[in-house]
């Protein structure tokens, strides 16, 4: 298993480096990622490559097993690059200039820049493809950002893929609706970006958030094109942030060996890590596989502000909780807390004083728990039959129309797609159940529940599918905005929900949204029963075939249902018809459609217990192993199957088992 840190051996003097790799080697790593920001190093003129101190690196490195990624160095140009080419700096909505001086500053459309880009990625390449120690790339660092370039190359790009999209203006402008406000264009040459999605046509910026995820991925393409030819032995992958929304990481992860991510859930106050989990689950949908840390929460972090330090327990807390969730891989973002520059307080597991000391010897540990268990991980995954539909084209046209209450132009940004995403993540998560994240044009064969949260965009070809899935005999749970949109961002001239009327057997005649002085009381029925607030969005849902499970108290709402099931063919279509305030809500409705599908949690964990279930990917063999993460500050006992082999202790379960403050087990079940 590759275990390790990111490592900046430019940023460190030589004198140092032995005693490094000593370190890393007596903590279990085995792995580093290096040189994503030392292009200057590596080309400090144009032209002109010095691969010497790397190599000396690698070598120190190699004497004692351990072994490199190596970023190519785009994410940061050097000051050469800037002067010699101006325009490979991103010119902002304002019309000025990116100054150089951060990173991450480039205009991906900028022909100098994407040659600069190849020639690096290239000389590299060709250095290093027989280096013992390199086995493998990160392209760039985290891509997303610049986001929206204004200048001219950028524009005429945006014109081009548009013309390849569309082929003809007509129909441009008929996908865009360009008659409204008298839009229509009569050239390509006319098309200019948005400067403010809040107030553009919808069409024009969807299409432009498609363009800009576009650029990336092309950017990455041309360095990954370079990296398949010349180092066939490697593999390639790229470092992603999670939740992070404004590209498509599909398309992104498309072009890449696996995924890797950048983990960092310490900021405020100890609490449960639940964006974590699920954010390690988008990442596991992007290729359908696991993936690796590639930076790993080490301390407290910060540019200028800072968050606070991972306490005793739970540096290997979180590392174990991405485990759980699908990591074959840990990097711990950084190796040292460097003493100079802008992350001077982004602290690594050792500090300023280079000494190993406590989150040094946890990472540690970690490391022998890991090389220890990797015969049990390998070829194992999370299995579920509970998929939830997560897709960038509908997290955008919901950043550009978030549909949120407080007057017309409020910007006040509750309800939106991942607080919607939230509401059931955190319950099927108390409840003990693990998800697949999956994109919208995944099979759905293999799962037993589809929950499709804010299902903004709904192309025909979708809700057929979602349709075909209940009759089958699926469940699908949906709410407010599904089916509104259609691919091109315009509202379908049906009565919603749609095209899945049917399936889940009512009429949304009329919706509103409610500003945050409006709540709507709700009343639940039978096994719902409960008293629940409606907040952010109410649809005014008439029930025709479905049953109601929830009402609306006010005098106007009498005839409408709050939530609804539907029996179709041989599923259930189930509709949540506002956003409600209560977690006691989501966990009912839970509870309710398990019961409904048939699905148990392995285990019912305690609160602030998480468990996750990795099994084998092949066919007859049952390995499956329990993961239980106690994200308390407090112990936890669990009703566990007993007789069954505990892997980190080597203990054999008991019918209860105790965890520790941010204490960890896995149960070979
Ligand atoms: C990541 C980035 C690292 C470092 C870290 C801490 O997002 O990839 O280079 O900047 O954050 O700020
Ligand atoms: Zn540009």
């Amino acid at each position: 298993m590759h275990i390790g840190v990111d490592y900046y051996p430019e940023h460190r003097s030589r004198d140092l480096w032995e005693t490094d790799a000593k370190l890393m080697q007596d903590a279990g790593f085995n792995t580093v990622r290096m040189a994503e920001f030392a292009w200057v190093f590596l080309e400090p003129e144009e032209g002109r490559f010095e691969f010497g101190w790397l190599d000396d690196a690698l070598e120190v490195l190699g004497r004692h097993g351990i072994q490199a990624i190596l970023g190519t160095p785009t994410a940061a140009m050097p000051a050469w690059v800037a002067r010699k080419y101006p325009e490979a700096l991103a010119l902002q909505a304002n019309g000025q200039r990116i100054t150089w001086g951060v990173r991450k500053n480039n205009c991906f459309t900028s022909g100098a820049y994407r040659l600069l880009s190849e020639r690096i990625t290239r000389a590299m390449a060709e250095h290093y493809q027989d280096a013992p120690g390199v086995i493998g790339w990160q392209t760039d660092n985290e891509f997303g950002h610049p986001y929206g370039c204004y200048c001219d190359s950028c524009r005429a790009d945006f014109q081009d893929w548009l013309r390849a999209r569309y082929g003809a203006l007509d129909a441009l402008n008929a996908a865009w609706g360009a008659q409204f406000w008298g839009q229509l264009y009569k050239t390509w040459g006319e098309i200019a970006l948005p400067t403010d999605v809040a107030t553009y046509n919808p069409g024009l910026c969807l299409d432009w958030r498609r363009w800009n995820s576009w650029l990336n991925v092309r950017f990455q393409r041309d360095q990954v094109r370079i990296l398949r030819q010349v180092c066939p032995n490697h593999f390639v992958t790229h470092n992603f942030m999670g939740l992070f929304k404004d590209l498509n990481y599909y398309d992104l992860a498309a072009d890449l060996d696996f995924v890797t991510w950048d983990n960092y859930p310490v900021w405020g106050a100890p609490e449960f890590h639940f964006d974590a989990g699920a954010a390690a689950d988008v990442m596991r949908g992007l290729k359908r596989q696991n993936f690796w840390i590639m930076e790993q929460t080490a301390g407290p972090g910060g540019w200028g502000a800072m968050g606070r330090n991972p306490r005793p327990g739970e540096i290997r807390q979180i590392a174990w909780q991405q485990l759980a969730h699908g990591a074959d891989g840990m990097i711990w973002f950084r190796w040292d807390a460097c003493n100079v520059g802008r992350e001077q307080y982004w602290h690594g597991l050792i500090g300023h004083d280079n000494k190993p000391l406590r989150r040094y010897q946890e990472a540690a540990q970690v490391a022998g728990e890991c090389h220890r268990l990797a015969p049990h991980l390998e070829g194992t995954t999370v299995q579920t039959p509970i998929a939830m539909i997560y897709d960038y084209e509908t997290i955008w046209a919901f950043d550009i129309q978030p549909a949120y209450g407080g007057g017309p132009f409020s910007r006040a940004q509750a309800n939106n797609f991942h607080n919607a995403m939230r509401r059931y993540y955190r319950a099927l998560t108390r409840a003990g159940l693990n998800v697949d994240m999956i994109p919208p044009g995944q099979d759905l064969n293999s799962y037993k529940v589809v929950f499709a949260p804010h299902l903004y965009i709904l192309p025909d070809a979708l809700a057929h599918r979602l349709a075909a899935f209940v009759e089958a005999g699926g469940i699908l749970i949906t709410d407010g905005r599904a089916g509104v949109k259609d691919e091109f961002s315009r509202c379908h001239n049906r009565t919603l929900p749609g095209l899945l009327s049917d399936a889940l057997g009512i009429a949304i005649e009329e919706y509103e949204a409610l500003s945050p002085d409006m709540k709507y009381g709700v009343r639940g029925r039978n096994e719902l029963a409960g008293a629940y607030t409606a907040v952010e969005w109410a649809d005014w849902v008439t029930p025709a075939t479905a049953e109601t499970l929830a009402d609306f108290e006010p005098w106007h709402m009498a005839s409408f249902a709050s939530l609804t099931r539907n029996r179709f063919g041989r599923g259930l279509g189930y509709y949540v018809g506002a956003n409600m305030a209560e977690d006691a809500f989501y966990d009912a409705l839970i509870a309710e459609v398990m019961r409904q599908a048939g699905i148990a949690p392995t285990v019912a964990p305690p609160a602030g217990v998480e468990a996750c279930v990795r099994a084998h990917v092949r066919n007859g063999d049952s390995k499956r192993l329990l993961f239980l993460i106690n994200h308390t500050e407090e112990q936890r006992t669990i009703n566990v199957p007993a007789g069954k082999p505990e892997l980190l202790t080597g203990a054999t379960t008991q019918p209860t088992l105790t965890l520790d403050r941010y204490g960890v087990a896995v149960i070979q079940l």
